[in-house]
């Protein structure tokens, strides 16, 4: 058992990327050159001089045509004008201030941010459809790459993609390669870093990119859980609408600015109607906010993006992603949840939230408290059970953990083996019991669906007021993320922790990210009724049409 304040690992962890920012060795300010995006503004740049005039801007601070070219990361032309490149802070303080340039801002890395929830939010799979336009939709998603096999993705009864498509799909390694449903795959990988973990091309190691895009346009599947949980159709707002993945998050190092840019310039080149962005910000102004740059481009090609407003909650002001034009969303949970009885050897039993798989082997199991396994005089590591700290000849070897954590349990965490995780009142209860007794025991039994008033805000969601503008209202709306079941990859084991046998085609996700498909599928939706809707009308549809049908109930 552990104690206050410890989550080993936060219930998050399991759904969200952690991302270590690049660092460089140390040297001079002049000599130490990083990624650098100069943005030189809202013009395409569609002729083959555009990568001289880039160069030409670079002379300014280079030597020769030569070394600015090298210095040239990538040149984005078709949408806006800007480029990458490789600078001195010096070098790019030198950019900025030259009349043509519009901003200059380091590369920075972000981090990422089932089927019920469409029933729940009143969308049933009986809704109206105009099924020849919603074919015609193509919807575009930013993430960590897709896995093409999964029957989410697949194109029975799929015609070819709209004529008006341009996107591209080839085969890479571990990818098969697309079809009439999954019309659109990439990756964008500027860094030129490479780790073991990932694979350069657009298949989903992660899981992450596969879970938001059948939420959003997967097929019809009948009869998904997860080992039997959260049984049902899995299916997404538009079931019959194209899916286009621009794979931008790696395992290595996040999901970074060129490559956010690059993604956006080939989606709206491609012909998406959509845009889903599960990615978290980066904060400062928008001039120099790859995501909020991207997005602006977007609404003015007709594309409305959809973001998700971060993981950062409770805390006020936490809200990322919040330019104006931009729909931002917050997670809500929906009207079940999954909990673990826990039984103990006198009989009482409590409850614990999270996703165990494992029926109990035996009756009761002998149960310690975490603090009273590690080695005499010190047992700070050993309440949080950190490796190393636990005593051999008193807690090594255990067949399964109650967690305590200290923030508010509305998401379950999947664990690897039995386990549940309780709150700090329930756990002093269980604290009491271990210490009034001579030999403890316990048993933590499979968990279940539980129904529970819905909806709320998620307490990890991030909140307003908005850090950008005070006068702006965000996040704009809210949708189901907590405990979403959607397509999974098979590349991964549901925790990804080392020793973790379990797989599954589907799993279960919370955050922001999980809420931001289902209104960029809400999107869809409605520009498959009203194709010539700008962004703007589209997000005033969803803004000012909900209804409370649980009052209306
Ligand atoms: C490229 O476009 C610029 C203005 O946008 C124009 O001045 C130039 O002549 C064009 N070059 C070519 C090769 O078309
Ligand atoms: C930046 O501009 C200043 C002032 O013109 C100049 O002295 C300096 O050498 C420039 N630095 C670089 C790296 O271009
Ligand atoms: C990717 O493909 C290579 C070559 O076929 C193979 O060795 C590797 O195991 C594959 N990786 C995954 C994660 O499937
Ligand atoms: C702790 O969990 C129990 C059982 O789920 C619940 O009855 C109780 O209200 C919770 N306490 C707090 C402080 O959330
Ligand atoms: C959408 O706009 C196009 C071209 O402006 C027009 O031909 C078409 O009829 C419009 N469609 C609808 C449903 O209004």
């Amino acid at each position: 058992m552990s104690k206050k304040k410890l989550i080993v690992p936060s219930i998050l962890l399991s759904n969200v990327l952690i991302f270590i920012l690049l660092r460089f060795s140390s040297a001079t300010e002049d000599e130490h050159k990083e990624f650098f995006i100069v943005y030189l503004g809202d013009q395409p740049v569609s002729n083959v001089s555009a990568v001289q005039a880039h160069i030409n801007v670079l002379l300014s601070i280079k030597r020769s045509d030569l070394e600015a070219k090298e210095s040239i990361v990538y040149s984005y032309t078709k949408i806006f004008n800007a480029f990458a490149a490789k600078l001195s802070k010096a070098e790019a303080r030198n950019l900025s201030l030259l009349d043509e340039v519009l901003s200059v801002f380091p590369n920075r890395y972000h981090k990422l941010h089932t089927t019920k929830s469409w029933d729940f939010i009143g969308l049933p799979s009986t809704a109206k459809r105009n099924l020849k336009m919603e074919r015609n939709i193509v919807v575009g998603l930013l993430d960590t790459g897709i896995t093409p096999q999964s029957e989410s993705f697949k194109d029975d009864g799929f015609g070819p993609p709209p004529r008006k498509w341009r996107g591209t799909c080839g085969h890479y390694a571990n990818f098969s390669g697309c079809n009439n449903k999954l019309v659109g795959a990439r990756f964008f990988k500027l860094d030129g870093t490479r780790d073991p973990s990932d694979i350069l091309s657009p298949v989903d190691v992660d899981g992450h990119g596969t879970h938001t895009s059948s939420t959003l346009a997967g097929n019809l599947v009948p009869d998904a859980s997860l080992f039997g949980l959260a049984r049902g159709a899995a299916r997404g707002a538009v079931p019959n609408a194209r899916v286009a993945m621009y794979k931008v998050c790696w395992i290595s190092s996040g999901c970074s600015d060129m490559d956010l840019l690059a993604a956006f310039e080939a989606a709206i080149h491609d012909g998406v109607d959509v845009l889903s962005i599960s990615i978290g910000g980066v904060g400062g102004k928008y001039v120099s906010d790859a995501l909020a740059i991207g997005a602006f481009h977007a609404m003015k090609n007709g594309i409305i993006t959809v973001a998700s407003g971060g993981n950062d909650g409770p805390s006020s002001s936490s809200v990322a992603n919040h330019a104006p034009w931009l729909l931002t969303v917050a997670a809500s949970g929906i009207d079940r949840e999954f909990r673990s009885r826990v039984e103990l050897g006198n009989g009482k039993i409590v409850s614990g939230v999270g996703v165990n798989t494992f029926e109990p082997k035996q009756k009761l199991y002998p149960i310690l408290s975490g603090a009273d396994a590690g080695y005499s005089g010190s047992d700070d590591g050993a309440r949080f059970c950190a490796d190393g700290s636990l005593d051999p000849s008193k807690g090594i070897g255990g067949k399964g953990t109650i967690l305590e954590s200290a923030q508010y349990l509305d998401a379950a965490q999947i664990f690897m083996a039995p386990a549940t995780m309780i709150n700090a009142t329930v756990s002093d209860a269980v604290n009491n019991y271990i210490h009034s007794t001579k030999s403890p025991s316990a048993v933590i039994y499979r968990s279940q669906e539980v129904k529970v008033p819905a909806p709320f805000i998620a307490s990890f969601s991030s909140r307003g007021p908005n850090p950008g503008s005070e006068r702006i209202l965000k996040p704009d709306v809210a949708a189901p993320g907590i405990d979403i079941l959607a397509s999974y990859t098979p590349l991964k084991s549901l925790t990804g922790l080392k020793g973790d046998t379990q797989y599954s085609k589907f799993s279960l996700m919370s955050g922001t990210s999980m809420a931001c498909p289902h209104v960029a599928g809400v999107a869809a939706y409605i520009k498959s009724f009203h194709p010539n809707w700008t962004a703007a009308a589209i997000k005033s549809a969803i803004l000012t049409t909900g209804k409370n049908k649980f009052l209306l109930q």
